[in-house]
């Protein structure tokens, strides 16, 4: 496999799996229990069809959508992750360079491996900052303070990972942050020694936000579903989230809403926006899926909020979907995660090329000039 190869998520997904020891691999790649949930975040887009329309003039084509105040090129958004510098040495800074490329949001999670600040002098394009709560308030302040002295455009607040995931993969390989060095693990590392020289060699792994609050997951090794159970503020609530959106005062997202509820108690604490998300079914499996949860969501609160489908997105056909359900746009992590390990910038600019050039393919295909043009009418369900 190579990245010339690469033209949809499984086969960066393959390629990512020849290039990453094991446990790195499975990390991206795992989900919890049963990955039911992970599974069914992308089988929900196939128990329904597209309905084109033809002879609609689809010479040009406008991909672009409004996003907590930002025009996007693409509407697809990337995720924030953690992390990235583990998965390739470019880490953020090659996702964050290929996100401002093509015009689309970029997010960089408490847990990231790059700080804030470099982010906002490297990326021009809109920026999101993920913030999960800790226990440590120092920690929260600091991490908010930081993103309004460096003019990020929204803060992403976590809700969905109040605990840790049941990750069994992760206890299997013993994937820890930082890794952990035991004979098996420095034998996956020798089996893959361009990561491998590239992890030892180059700038010291750390994350970023965290290591002047924190030792866990810089220097002390932990897997991340004990980094939530152990760190984050289990005692959070509404009340948590609307106090932190006065903080902030700018735009500010929930991601991990599931429920037509919380999306509705969203609102009511003037959030601008919500991911419908599972978290990649990295958390509670058994969940819905955030496809199968879309419309009913768009239904009650569709006027008052942004909606952002959230995870299981693998073709440009996927967007569309949820596009035509009334999503505002739609965003993904392991969809470019995969091609930032197997390839750094390059890979995540091939994926987001293959994903810009499937959505305008199937707009034309759809009769549909913009965004605006795909509704309820473009979609049946079996
Ligand atoms: C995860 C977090 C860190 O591993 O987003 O799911």
């Amino acid at each position: 496999m190579r990245l010339k190869d690469c033209y949809n998520t499984e086969q960066f997904r393959l390629l990512a799996k020849q290039r990453l020891p094991s446990p790195i691999f499975h990390y991206i790649d795992g989900a919890a229990d049963d990955e039911i949930t992970y599974r069914r975040n992308t089988s929900a887009y196939e128990d329904c069809d597209l309905v084109p329309n033809v002879l609609a003039g689809v010479e040009e084509i406008d991909l672009s959508t409004t996003v907590m105040g930002k025009t996007i090129d693409l509407p697809l958004m990337l995720s924030p992750t953690a992390l990235q510098r583990l998965f390739h040495h470019e880490g953020e800074r090659a996702v964050g360079q290929a996100a401002q490329q093509f015009n689309t949001w970029f997010g960089i999670s408490s847990l990231g491996t790059i700080s804030i600040e470099e982010v906002a002098r490297t990326i021009s394009s809109p920026k999101m900052f993920q913030l999960y709560v800790h226990k440590d308030k120092g920690l929260n302040e600091s991490m908010i303070q930081r993103c309004k002295d460096a003019n990020f455009d929204a803060i992403a607040l976590t809700v969905d990972t109040i605990v840790g995931g049941n990750r069994e993969r992760d206890l299997v390989t013993g994937f820890t942050s930082p890794p952990r060095l035991t004979p098996r693990s420095l034998l996956s590392f020798a089996l893959h020694p361009a990561w491998a020289l590239n992890y030892f060699l180059r700038e010291k792994f750390e994350l970023s936000q965290l290591k002047d609050y924190v030792d866990e997951g810089t220097n002390i090794q932990l897997s991340v579903s004990d980094y939530f159970t152990s760190m984050l503020d289990q005692s959070m609530t509404w009340e948590t989230a609307e106090k932190i959106n006065a903080q902030w005062g700018k735009q500010f997202c929930l991601k991990g809403i599931m429920s037509v509820e919380d999306a509705k108690r969203a609102v009511d604490i003037g959030a601008t926006a919500i991911m419908i998300s599972n978290h990649g079914g990295r958390q509670l499996d058994g969940s819905r899926s955030p496809f199968d949860q879309l419309a009913e969501i768009v239904d009650a609160v569709g006027d008052k909020i942004e909606v952002i489908c959230d995870g299981g997105i693998r073709r440009g056909s996927h967007v569309l979907k949820a596009l035509s359900l009334g999503a505002t746009a739609c965003s993904g992590g392991r969809l470019y995660l995969y091609a930032l390990a197997a390839a750094g910038q390059a890979g995540v600019e091939k994926a987001l090329g293959n994903f810009r050039t499937e959505i305008e393919r199937d707009m034309k295909l759809m009769g549909a000039k913009s965004v605006a043009d795909l509704g309820r009418g473009n979609l049946r369900f079996r």
